[in-house]
């Protein structure tokens, strides 16, 4: 028996021929495929190339005479693990955002319980128009995982963000999406264990404004943040991710809201918290801002010493836990320079978190800007977790492995 069942539906846009390469590479995988095409698709590449490499029917109409299933979408979007849109037009993003039904793939898309990713391929004005963007976040707020388009050279000869990506990336994002190339690896079974789960993650620095030039803020990169963000969104999780200023790209597949200082995003997380059922306070909040930001440049006026005042931030994460509905989890990190341990401690009680990371990070290998870290992950009923030197993504499944422990109770 196939590993796993995949709708690939293709739309009409010149990379429609790719869907084919993206076809070979999933059977290569074991995987059973079933294709669905849209009318302007089969402009580009004929049902045919398609029923001959899966040897089944490539179904386009569900009204077409030869369709052997007269309620086609209804059984092919029960039967697959996943639907994968290679390539995806700004046409059907903007019919599966929608909710319009008017042809076999959009029916099939609002029929299916499986989980949905859509590779996007189309002229850059066209994808960084504001009418797809809003159509992708609403996507991706309704659970759609994206393969983001790439830049380069397109087929109209331009060159910018439009690009399909890579099919090796396409097939290798599926393949860990339906749990094959999941953390645990083949044959684990629990890759889909946060599939119940919206996880609501901070991430990054804030930046407070002094002056319209001047800030104030941390190192942190994100890294950390983001890795827990694409572990939990590999595992099934519904993710958004509220991120200040980071150094690294967030992963695709998760919902992204940008926020600058501390009072932004904790206007965010208010505004997303009633969909949550886990929060990750991975961001390095900055605990105080400037009193008073000033409207324009500050001049030094002969000053040899100059004092900012500066005003206590909100506690996002406090704020979280105080207002927090039954059965959410609420999860903080601690970085310190001493007694890690000790106050991270004092963190879960001061906070009342279900669980703090906590890191040293004065110690090689651990903390701001590196790909790896270290830490003991500490839980309110006293457990205690030691982390070794490893990669932050590795990292962030360990402290999901805890998340999904203390869900079992
Ligand atoms: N945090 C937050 N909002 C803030 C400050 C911190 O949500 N205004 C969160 C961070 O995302 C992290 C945890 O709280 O999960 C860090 O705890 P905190 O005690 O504030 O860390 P420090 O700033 O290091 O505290 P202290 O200086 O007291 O050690």
């Amino acid at each position: 028996m196939a590993k796993y069942r995949i709708g690939l539906g293709v739309t009409g846009g010149i990379a429609a021929y790719k869907a084919v390469e993206v076809l070979r590479l999933l059977q290569k995988a074991d995987c059973d495929v079933s294709v669905a095409m849209t009318r302007h698709a089969t402009e580009f590449v004929q049902p045919l190339t398609f029923r001959a490499l899966t040897d089944k029917h490539v179904i386009v109409d569900d009204y077409d005479p030869e369709n052997p299933d007269p309620i086609a979408h209804i059984n092919f979007s029960q039967e697959i693990d996943l639907l994968l849109i290679v390539p995806a037009t700004a046409n059907i993003i903007g019919k599966f955002a929608n909710g319009v039904a008017d042809d076999f793939l959009s029916s099939t898309y609002l029929a299916t319980t499986a989980m949905v990713m859509v590779a996007p391929a189309m002229n850059t004005t066209m994808w960084e128009q504001p009418a797809t963007q809003r159509n992708v976040t609403q996507l991706k707020a309704d659970g759609v995982y994206f393969v983001e388009p790439v830049a380069g050279e397109l087929a109209c000869k331009t060159v910018g963000t439009g690009k399909l990506e890579d099919v090796e990336n396409i097939v290798r994002q599926a393949l860990a999406l339906v749990g094959e190339l999941g953390s645990r690896g083949v044959g684990e079974t629990n890759t889909h264990d946060l599939r119940s789960e919206h996880f609501l993650i901070t991430v990054g620095g804030t930046r407070e404004a002094i002056d319209p030039v001047r800030f104030i803020s941390n190192h942190s990169s994100g890294k950390m943040g983001f890795a827990v963000a694409e572990a939990a969104a590999t595992r099934g999780a519904k993710v958004t991710v509220v991120a200040g200023v980071t150094t690294v790209e967030p992963p695709a597949n998760v919902n992204v809201i940008r926020a600058v200082s501390a009072e932004d995003m904790h206007t965010a997380v208010k505004g997303e918290i009633a969909n949550a059922t886990v929060f990750v306070g991975a961001a390095a909040v900055a605990d105080y801002a400037p009193a008073n930001a000033a409207d324009a440049k500050i001049k030094k006026d002969g000053r040899d010493v100059m004092t900012l005042e500066l005003k206590k931030t909100p506690d996002i994460l406090s704020e979280v836990s105080k207002n927090r509905r039954d059965g959410m989890l609420v999860v903080g990190f601690a970085a310190e320079t001493n007694d890690v341990v000790g106050y991270a401690r004092s963190k879960i009680e001061k906070k009342g978190l279900d669980l703090v990371v906590a890191n040293d990070i004065t110690k090689a290998g651990a903390g701001f800007n590196t790909d790896t870290n270290i830490a003991t992950i500490l839980t309110r009923s006293g457990g205690e977790i030691e982390l070794p030197l490893m990669s932050k993504r590795e990292m962030a499944d360990r402290i999901l492995d805890e998340i999904v422990r203390l869900r079992k109770g």
